[in-house]
């Protein structure tokens, strides 16, 4: 099967109460360890690529290693999506490089603004065969390209969703619930709450239309630990509930962004290999762990999550 846009995966995902994983790589054991565990799993699923991404591999790598991962799992469907498009000229870039879905992410800009660029973004990707993801609301969190602070961020407004949709002709919206981007995310002894009644609010206004949600990592607490028994310093922090997005899932969501989480599973198998192999200096033998990992962590994921196993 060659690259597919998301359209036939948001629609199943829809009608089938689940969600696809859209998971950000950065290099080629991420790529293998993402797409193994989906061929294993049966599970279609996104692969996405941020501009920071693109700027630390170039633009040729990361595209040529997810076409790589195409032949490799030919049973299940893939797409090849930009993250957190910042601009209508990094957008066109992704298209011409054979991206088959882009964000454009003007969510930090004033209301008409963001459906000016975004229509703008929309044209162009139409008239290449891609599919475009937009944002209303702004998520809080630190990540390298996007940078909110709790004060700057605030839910999306269900009465603007309508209009948004309809005049920029976009095919999926990333909402802001709740989530947040980043390891950080929620002090230990809060009780972070998605807000689903933001949520159903949105899908009656837009029934059938598929929804998107970033910053869905959850900080898996054997990977904090992990990292901090081996040197590393990260704070506490909890992390999106795993079932409040799988409950997220079966509404209106049907892409679960997680990026964060796999960071962790891979710095922590890194960090405990190196302490526990201090001789060691092969990349090949602290990367096969970690890409190990990583693959059980999305397996995870597909089957308790995001509900997507089976579904390729
Ligand atoms: O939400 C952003 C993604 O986690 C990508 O992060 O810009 O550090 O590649 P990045
Ligand atoms: P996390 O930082 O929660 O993994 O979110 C990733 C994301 O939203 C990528 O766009
Ligand atoms: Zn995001």
């Amino acid at each position: 099967m060659a690259l597919v846009t998301t359209t036939e995966m948001f629609k199943k995902a829809y009608d089938g109460g689940y969600a696809i994983g859209a998971f950000n790589v950065n290099n080629m054991e991420i790529v293998q360890g993402i797409t193994e565990a989906c061929r294993e799993e049966k599970a279609p699923v996104i692969l996405q690529v941020s501009k920071g991404a693109r700027a630390y591999a170039n633009r040729t790598y990361l595209v040529k290693m997810v076409e790589a991962a195409v032949i490799e799992c030919p049973e299940i469907p893939i797409a090849l999506h930009l993250d957190h498009g910042d601009s209508f000229e990094t957008c066109k870039s992704c298209i011409d490089d054979g991206f088959t879905s882009v964000m454009i992410d003007a969510s930090s800009k004033p209301f008409a603004e963001n459906i000016e660029l975004t229509r703008k973004v929309v044209e162009y990707a139409h008239d290449h065969g891609v599919v475009v993801e937009a944002e209303l609301g702004a998520l809080a969190g630190v990540e390298d390209e996007v940078n909110v602070s709790a004060e700057n961020s605030h839910y999306t407004r269900p009465e603007e969703v309508e209009e948004f949709v309809s005049k920029t002709g976009c095919d999926s919206l990333a909402i802001a619930i709740g989530t947040s981007h980043g390891a950080y995310k929620f002090k230990p002894g809060t009780k972070p709450q998605l807000r689903f009644d933001i949520l159903e609010e949105v899908s009656k206004k837009l029934p059938g239309f598929p929804i998107v949600l970033h910053g869905s990592s959850s900080v898996p607490q054997n990977y904090v630990e992990m990292i901090n028994a081996h040197g590393g310093k990260m704070p506490g922090a909890i992390g999106v509930p795993e079932d409040q997005l799988r409950e997220a899932a079966r509404l209106a969501v049907c892409k679960i962004n997680i990026d964060s989480d796999l960071r962790l599973a891979m710095t922590g198998t890194i960090r405990e290999y190196f302490d526990e192999h201090p001789d060691h200096f092969d990349p090949r033998q602290y990367l096969k762990p970690a890409r190990a990992n990583i693959k059980e962590l999305v397996r995870h994921k597909l089957v308790d999550v995001l509900g997507c196993a089976g579904k390729a």
